[in-house]
């Protein structure tokens, strides 16, 4: 062949790695590898074990210890045991250890990669520059964090001991995004590594090993699920972290609920790529090879979706099938391979079954003929065009190397459809004109989007989704405070530990459901009754029942109404009609807020009056002087809880965003009617969310003197719901709706575990007191931006500039 012919079939030989240091790092385990714990290898306590293989030949590479119950109850012991020596080292000592793992890890970093290539069948170079590469930043990023911390989080805490469940689609890299952050917050660490890939989570136990890290910080439990889902049960884990499937996410969010376990889920994807018809073709094809066909598309974030303008799509696909006829699939330790193996059998045929639905379901299935090696677990790269939105392979996770293409006329389509998934882990926007990526990137439901680029990530910026792609951030500052918690928060006392701090005990609601049920007889003393406040109208409940509400001495102070399930839904449906809302400027937001206070400030004396009845005289008062300060808090921070830019080492900003979560539900607190419901809706409004609040149990009738301020206070219909009735039926509606981005509860800690596990549905964001007691009447709630951080998730937009 002559050297032009070479040139345009760029028809070249093998390039394979040498995997020989790799493999004898492996024989010199003897091929069979034990737990990591408390700094030493420990035999699993069963004596079982199980195989790991390279899915490019099929071929055993080693015996992996299969956890059981006892060896995940010893990691963390250890880990637990080693906490307060790790803990009582200086920021700088636990940064010089984070700095000793990224320097170990990059002279092991050839070894490492081929290891992760061996395991996993992804091709050497991504491994090689792309994975190994980010695990060492992110081990320097957070040695920089660890040297840091308690200057950029003063007064919050580490959570504990904290167990770390990955997959296996980025063994190292997913170890790495795990344990860096918790290490640099002062956490220890129980990790389970995935089946299918713990080798390197072995080699890395090694590094800690070499760098003296001592015994307990990091302990590494091999196994599958069952070991996954012991560490999860175990009562002395203070956080989960888990990124996986979003079916085991709900299973794990199932499990946590009865415990004040943290938890964060970085799940699956169904990530849109979005090309309109100004985009640079050439690139976008070549971000979409990236996007898809990076590490055989079984990547959380894959632009699995393409969306292209409808004028562009013939050019497109055509560019697109040629592009795909270069594409080398083939033995993943050789340096000129575009795409290797699937991770395992199972995969494999999940994948073939998915696209025949697919075709099945009117897909046309395109795939090029280029050579497919004859041995090993391969896929073909594969699109799917003619697909219908609602078609199993633009709603799935397919998790392989196979595009879903779809068209759309106008930019508000296109959002639609991108919006189209219960996911919102990622997105790709493709168009020459700054001013549509950015206005398209901001209305995604995404918490990454990637402008004219894909698959970018770094240490300094967050990664994690929105709606059932999961919850929390990994990466960045806010990737850190997954591991901590403001110490007024994490070692408040459970409410029922000590009496509330109130000058009279409130009485209970009638603990007799008839009694209540029936309609009260009247009588001329009641005078104040109030309604439900929905889409900024006073509406009767639908039950047509009211509940009656008593003073601290037992007289009657009036009736509440009993909402029920149809008032919560029609309190939901207008939250989310109220798009002027979460549309408005911050400015708009703050100076609203700052008319609330003005009123209530106006009507202090009634309100406090109206209170006492419940609360007493002196926390009445108290309540409404708090209140208007903590209004004014939020106003102030309305304009103010702004975003970051960071700046990864590539031709990259990368915005961080605020957005506000969308409309959540919140239970208030019981124990002080006005000042609770104030400090939770607050801050939830003032970056733009839209609530359905359930006012306090002991005192509902606030919801009058509450929508009397709302009334008049150009808050937009809807932004704010009140519903009152039973919280724990109310609780249920509310936790079990699908169209509830949050559900904050402030309760006792049963209550707060009902929340947890009736919200697996949609995996809304709960966030609760975890059944504290919070004192409302320090600053404490309102010091530290907590509340805010969980009114809001960040979306990263990606921006390059250059040439
Ligand atoms: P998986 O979610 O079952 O596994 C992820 C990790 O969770 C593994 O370490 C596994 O051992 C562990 N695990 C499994 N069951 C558990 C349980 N009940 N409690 C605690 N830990 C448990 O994912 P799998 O089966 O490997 O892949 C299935 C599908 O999940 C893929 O086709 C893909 O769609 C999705 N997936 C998504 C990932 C992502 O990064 N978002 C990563 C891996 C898989």
């Amino acid at each position: 062949m002559s050297i032009v012919e070479k040139f345009v079939t760029m028809d070249y030989g093998p390039a394979p790695e040498d995997p020989r240091e790799a493999l004898a790092w492996l024989d010199r385990h003897q091929r069979r590898f034990a737990h990591f714990i408390n700094g030493a290898w420990h035999l699993p306590i069963d004596a079982k074990y199980f195989d790991t293989t390279d899915p490019s030949t099929t071929e055993k590479l080693a015996d992996i210890a299969q956890g059981s119950a006892a060896d995940i109850d010893a990691a963390v012991k250890a880990a637990r045991n080693a906490l307060p020596a790790w803990q009582s080292l200086s920021p700088h000592v636990r940064a010089r250890y984070l700095y000793a793992l990224a320097r170990q890890i990059q002279k092991h970093s050839r070894r490492l990669a081929v290891l992760e290539t061996l395991d996993n069948g992804k091709p050497i170079r991504e491994s090689r520059d792309i994975d190994i590469p980010l695990v060492a930043r992110h081990f320097y990023h957070h040695a920089g964090w660890a040297q840091l911390l308690h200057q950029e989080f003063p007064g919050y805490e580490a959570c504990g001991v904290v167990g770390q469940i990955i997959p296996w689609n980025f063994p190292l890299l997913m170890l790495a995004w795990k344990i860096a952050p918790a290490l640099a917050t002062g956490n220890t660490v129980v990790l389970k590594p995935a089946e299918f890939t713990p080798l390197t989570a072995l080699a890395f136990a090694e590094i800690c090993q070499e760098i003296d890290l001592p015994p307990g910080v990091v302990n590494i439990v091999t196994g599958d699920g069952s070991t996954g889902e012991a560490l999860v049960a175990h009562p002395d884990v203070d956080k989960i972290a888990f990124t996986g499937s979003t079916e085991v996410g709900r299973a794990i969010r199932k499990a946590t609920a009865t415990s004040h376990k943290k938890l964060s889920l970085e799940l699956g994807g169904k990530s849109p790529f979005i090309i309109f018809e100004d985009a640079d073709l050439d690139s976008a094809v070549e971000g979409l090879v990236d996007g898809i066909w990076f590490n055989q598309g079984q990547v959380c974030c894959a632009g699995s979706r393409l969306l292209m303008q409808e004028s562009i799509a013939e050019p497109l696909i055509a560019k697109i099938c040629d592009r795909m006829n270069t594409l080398r699939v083939g033995p993943p330790l050789d340096k000129a391979i575009d795409i290797g193996a699937i991770i395992a059998r199972v995969q494999l045929d999940r994948i073939q079954r998915l696209v025949d639905q697919g075709v099945a379901e009117g897909a046309t299935c395109w795939q090029p003929s280029i050579p497919m090696p004859s041995r090993g677990l391969y896929f073909p790269p594969t699109l799917l065009s003619n697909v219908h939105p609602t078609s199993i392979v633009a709603q799935e996770e397919i998790f392989g190397p196979v595009l879903a293409a779809m068209t759309f006329r106008t930019p508000s389509e296109a959002v639609e459809l991108a919006n189209n998934t219960a996911y919102g882990l990622a997105a790709c926007v493709w168009s020459e004109s700054i001013n549509v990526s950015l206005h398209i990137a901001a209305q995604l439901k995404a918490g990454v989007v990637w402008v004219n680029c894909t698959n970018l990530f770094d240490a300094s910026c967050g990664f994690g989704g929105y709606r059932e792609s999961g919850y929390g951030r990994e990466g960045g500052r806010e990737g850190l405070l997954e591991y901590l918690d403001p110490a007024w928060f994490k070692n408040a006392p459970q409410l029922h530990a000590r009496p509330l701090a109130i000058d009279q005990p409130p009485q209970q609601l009638p603990a007799s459901a008839a009694d209540s049920l029936t309609p009260p007889p009247f009588t001329p003393e009641i005078d104040r009754t109030v309604k439900l406040f929905i889409a900024g109208k006073q509406a009767r409940p639908d039950s047509g029942y009211s509940i009656p509400v008593h003073a601290a001495d037992g007289r009657l102070l009036g009736e509440a109404p009993l909402g029920n399930r149809k008032d919560i839904r029609n309190a939901v449906e207008a939250a989310r009609k109220a798009t002027a809302w979460p549309k408005s400027t911050a400015h708009t937001r703050a100076q609203v807020l700052y008319y609330l206070a003005e009123n209530l400030s106006q009507r202090r004396e009634e309100v406090a009056n109206h209170l006492s009845d419940v609360v007493g005289k002196q926390q009445a008062e108290s309540e409404v002087t708090a209140s208007i300060e903590r209004i004014f808090t939020y106003a102030a921070w309305a304009d103010k809880y702004e975003g970051t830019i960071h700046n990864p080492p590539f031709r990259n900003v990368t915005l961080a965003m605020q957005e506000p979560i969308g409309t959540i539900g919140i239970l208030c607190p019981t124990e002080a009617p006005l000042l609770g419901f104030v400090s939770a809706v607050m801050p939830a409004l003032a970056v733009g969310n839209t609530v359905i609040a359930v006012p306090s149990e002991i005192y509902p009738l606030i919801t009058g003197d509450l929508y009397s301020l709302f009334e008049t206070s150009d808050l937009p219909a809807g932004a704010v719901n009140i519903v009152t009735g039973r919280p724990a039926e109310l609780l249920k509606t509310l936790a079990e709706h699908d169209d509830l981005d949050a559900l904050w509860v402030f309760a006792d800690a049963p209550t707060c575990a009902t929340a947890k596990s009736l919200s697996i549905g949609n995996l809304k964001q709960v966030f609760t007191n975890e059944g504290r007691h919070i004192d409302w009447f320090s600053p404490a709630p309102s010091s530290d931006r907590f509340f805010l951080h969980h009114s809001t998730q960040i979306k990263n937009i990606w921006v390059p500039y250059g040439e």
